[in-house]
């Protein structure tokens, strides 16, 4: 076990309690004043991440790269692209994490590689049929798998492109730039090991694996979740855990509940993947103010091994994805939450978390409250803690990738160098501008969502039943409250959430719970009983329906009356 790793307690399943912050390198803090995010500055930065309560980090692709996909077009696995530093600087940050009890997870992009890496410059030369021209899938057609569907939409129209220098077709699930790594290639296999033991040798924690369903291609299929990546993935799982102990792998696997919970095999592949299902519902829900669409997906969701736990999560750097919901929901929620036109991109939506609630403080906190108690790891996107805005005007997913907002100072506080130099420019719509919306002023006042985001990360760290708790929806009449219950070694957590914008009224059964009455979690308050059996009645506001409200009754732990050590 590489050295830094000591400080983090021994438990194969921290990710199961894990706070994940998402982190783009570029976007975070300029240490050397050149208008780009760098190793250094992410260092400096480690405390705040700590004060928030994050346990783990997940940082974007920071190799060497063309940066056409801002680093998910990687020219050489194992090396930091010099923009962001070099190895020392990654493992001082490595280190330092691990010194604050914070894990750190990263990329591994191998479906695809940029066309700058050598083993792409190298396969292109070389004869066809040899192991280096092998390292990538030709075609003399580009009609081979045709039910294959097109995922940059607004970019490609096609996944094959001519490399003349071959005088074949590439496949590419993404940019015609990336082309696919040759799983049916063994030399393939051992590259991708390799690169796995000389960031996990360093004492990485974590590895997230992009684009996964796409490894394997077959004749006849939509070359999705094929039996051969899941083979992969099984050899993969088994080849980390003999040689690497508590280490992590968290599949980034965009498909339907039945086809994502494959990924977690019979625990014998992945141990997270993200709930990509989950995450559009949420926002459905919220404006249709009905639970349906959260219970119904959830209802649609398998049971996972023990040893696994899904990633949740609202926004991420990428588009909010609507590739797994229907064509009707996909309309419904490009008219309530993409009325602007410029704010869609292939099949989503180019925004942040509060630009899509209209900085409606009260939606933030409710879908904030509900990321971090439904059953999984919730995953918080740098800069939602404290409500940033984009920028939808700067071309492909950028407008979500900017820099990370700190103080009123001169380019938020992120670099000191020349404005015009910044990789892109901060953030001054007059509604979410940087002088208003950053870290030094909402620390400075208690009320700031800030400030709420702490509470509510430090409250969940109070119950493992968040973690690792059983889920069990409740199923009142009044569908405009989404209600669940959360339990783990005899705890007990009710979760009630008001989906409208008015006071609802409703009521639960929670006969299972007889003799115990409900204490807010928050402000400990106790529920009293009512003359009929046990009459639970929430009223509340929605705008304010997170957990911060006069009468926040979101979170509540059932426990006997007479336990007074109980909470
Ligand atoms: C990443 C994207 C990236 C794509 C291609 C995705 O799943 O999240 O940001 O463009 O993979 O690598
Ligand atoms: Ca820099």
């Amino acid at each position: 076990m590489p050295d830094s790793q000591e400080h983090l307690k021994n438990d194969p399943l921290w990710f199961k309690d894990a706070i994940i912050y998402e982190v783009p390198v570029r976007a975070f803090a300029d240490s050397n004043c050149d208008g780009i995010g760098d190793f250094q500055g992410l260092t400096e930065k480690l405390d705040y991440v700590k004060d928030l309560g994050i346990t783990a980090i997940w940082i974007l692709p920071f190799f060497p790269s063309p940066l056409r996909d801002d680093g998910y077009d990687i020219g050489d696995y194992k090396n930091v692209n010099h923009i962001y530093g070099d190895l020392d600087d990654f493992q001082e940050f490595l280190d330092g994490a691990h010194e604050r009890g914070i894990r750190v997870i990263i990329e591994l992009v191998v479906n695809h590689t940029s066309d700058q890496h050598p083993w792409f410059k190298r396969a292109r030369k070389a004869p066809k049929g040899s192991k280096e021209r092998d390292f990538y899938v030709w075609s003399d057609t580009p009609e081979k798998y045709p039910e294959v569907r097109i995922i940059f939409q607004d970019f490609e129209n096609s996944n094959w492109a001519w490399d003349p220098v071959a005088k074949a077709y590439y496949w590419h699930r993404f940019y015609s730039h990336q082309p696919d790594l040759n799983y049916e290639n063994p030399a393939v296999w051992e590259a991708v090991f390799d690169v796995a033991d000389f960031w996990f040798s360093k004492g990485v924690d974590g590895m997230r694996l992009d684009a996964v369903p796409y490894l394997c291609v077959k004749e006849g299929t939509n070359c999705e979740n094929l039996p051969e990546t899941h083979a992969f993935l099984k050899q993969l799982r088994a080849y980390i855990d003999a040689k690497y102990p508590n280490r992590m792998l968290l599949a980034e696997a965009n498909q339907w509940p039945e086809d994502a919970a494959n990924y977690y095999g019979n625990g014998d592949e992945c141990h997270m993947n993200f709930h990509f299902p989950l995450m559009p519902r949420l926002f459905m829900s919220l404006r249709m103010e009905d639970s349906f669409p959260i219970a119904d997906i959830l209802n649609q969701t398998p049971l996972i091994p023990d040893n696994c736990q899904w990633a949740l999560f609202l926004r991420n750097h990428d588009e909010l994805t609507l590739e797994m919901v229907s064509d009707e929901d996909r309309d419904y929620m490009y008219r309530v939450y993409a009325q602007d036109t410029q704010a869609r991109l292939n099949l989503g939506i180019r925004r942040r978390l509060s630009t899509l609630l209209g900085n409606d403080r009260g939606q933030v906190e409710l879908l904030s409250s509900l990321l971090l108690s439904l059953p999984g790891t919730p995953v918080i996107y740098y800069g939602d803690e404290i409500g940033m805005g984009d920028n939808i005007y700067l071309g492909d997913r950028n407008g979500v990738r900017t820099p990370m907002q700190w103080s009123g100072d001169r380019n938020a506080g992120f670099s000191r160098a020349n404005p015009q130099k910044l990789y892109a420019p901060v953030i001054v719509d007059p509604e979410y501008h940087y002088e208003a919306i950053n870290v030094e002023a909402q620390q400075g006042n208690t009320n700031s969502l800030l400030w709420w985001t702490k509470r509510l990360i430090a409250t969940r760290q109070r119950f493992q039943a968040f973690g690792r708790g059983t889920f069990e929806l409740l199923h009142p009449d009044n569908h405009k409250v989404l209600a669940f219950t959360r339990t783990y070694n005899g705890e007990h957590i009710l979760v009630v959430a008001n989906l409208s914008r008015f006071v609802q009224t409703v009521e639960l059964d929670l006969s299972a719970f007889a003799g115990m009455v409900p204490v807010e979690i928050f402000g400990r308050s106790q529920f009293r009983k009512s003359p009929m059996g046990f009459t639970f009645s929430a009223s509340v506001p929605t705008l304010s329906i997170g957990l911060c409200c006069n009468s926040s009754k979101q979170w509540l732990k059932c426990c006997n009356p007479n336990d007074r050590n109980r909470n």
